[in-house]
């Protein structure tokens, strides 16, 4: 029971639907991507309802997020595409996750702090271009594999992330997966999972290289670019006008006084605010049916 008129409401319906929707634009395996409690549409029951769907695994951002799907009964494969520390790694592997390498000094870290990996399984972050995380060369990633291979773990997997790939101009993508490419192709391990597309991806630049994509925009129901697909949004807001009052030409409303009014109007309360997380900023004035809200 909630006394709260105020709520977001999940449809887990819509997310499903969405996946079906992707499947149908490519045979890639799908990774759901669920960063930040699934993009803010809760995690678990996002995770769930994605393999279902059929999706492989799920990717989070870190090691706090993959223990949370864990301590909530989520049993499935889970890949944190982000950093963590190596004294952090017993965590992953008594908890089975898949882990990224950042970095060939990150795995030679680990690597010196644990003799076993106990068959953690890994992927290979690939800098193509992004400049954040991930390696530049086929003797990095060589290096890597040897490490992960010698102390029992296994190197399952490769990725790399586009920048631009919701940009109308393809040309950073075309170079980010050439070179991508280059280093799978020239590397020694074949790895059972490839994967570079994010839903701009998906839509708008796939390629025949990779056997997996890792999709989150467009399976909450939003896309990054204009797209054929019949997306519905996942997550709703809802809320009640408490209060209605009227008020006279020059008064003001709320923080900072942004608005004032032009003419005698009448205004509503809506019980929301920037605890809930709704951004100050977005002090916007919508006119309806000659109301201003
Ligand atoms: C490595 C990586 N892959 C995939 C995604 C999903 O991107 P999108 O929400 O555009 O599908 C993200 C998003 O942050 C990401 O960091």
């Amino acid at each position: 029971m909630f006394y709260r008129d105020t709520y977001a409401n999940i449809d887990c319906d819509a997310i499903a639907f969405n996946l079906q929707q992707i499947q149908t634009l490519t045979s890639q395996s799908l990774i759901a991507v669920l960063k930040a409690n699934a993009y803010g549409h809760c995690d678990y029951w996002t995770a769930k309802t994605a393999i279902e769907q059929g999706c492989i695994m799920v990717a989070v951002s870190s090691l706090d997020e993959a223990l949370s799907l864990r301590y909530q009964g989520f049993t499935e494969d889970i890949l944190i595409l982000g950093h963590i520390r190596p004294s952090d790694i017993d965590r992953a592997i008594a908890n089975h996750f898949i882990v990224t390498v950042i970095s060939a000094d990150w795995i030679k870290t680990v690597a010196e702090m644990n003799q076993n990996f106990k068959g953690l399984r890994f992927h290979i972050k690939v800098d193509s271009g992004m400049n954040r995380i991930g390696m530049k060369s086929v003797d990095e990633v060589n290096t890597a594999v040897e490490l992960i291979h010698d102390h029992h773990g296994i190197a399952e997997g490769i990725f790399t992330h586009y920048a631009c790939a919701d940009s109308f101009d393809k040309t950073m993508c075309q170079n980010q997966v050439h070179f991508f490419q280059d280093i799978v192709k020239n590397c020694s391990h074949v790895f059972k999972w490839i994967h570079c597309e994010n839903s701009a991806a998906i839509l708008d630049f796939q390629d025949s290289f990779t056997n997996a994509c890792r999709c989150g925009l467009i399976m909450y129901g939003i896309s990054p670019l204009p797209c054929s697909l019949n997306l519905k949004p996942a997550f709703s807001l809802y809320t009640h006008m408490i209060c209605v009052k009227k008020i006279h030409k020059g008064e003001s409303v709320g923080y900072g006084a942004t608005f004032i009014a032009d003419e005698d109007c009448y205004i509503a309360t809506l019980p929301i605010g920037y605890a809930d997380g709704l951004i100050r900023a977005v002090s916007c004035i919508v006119k309806a049916n000659g109301w201003k809200l």
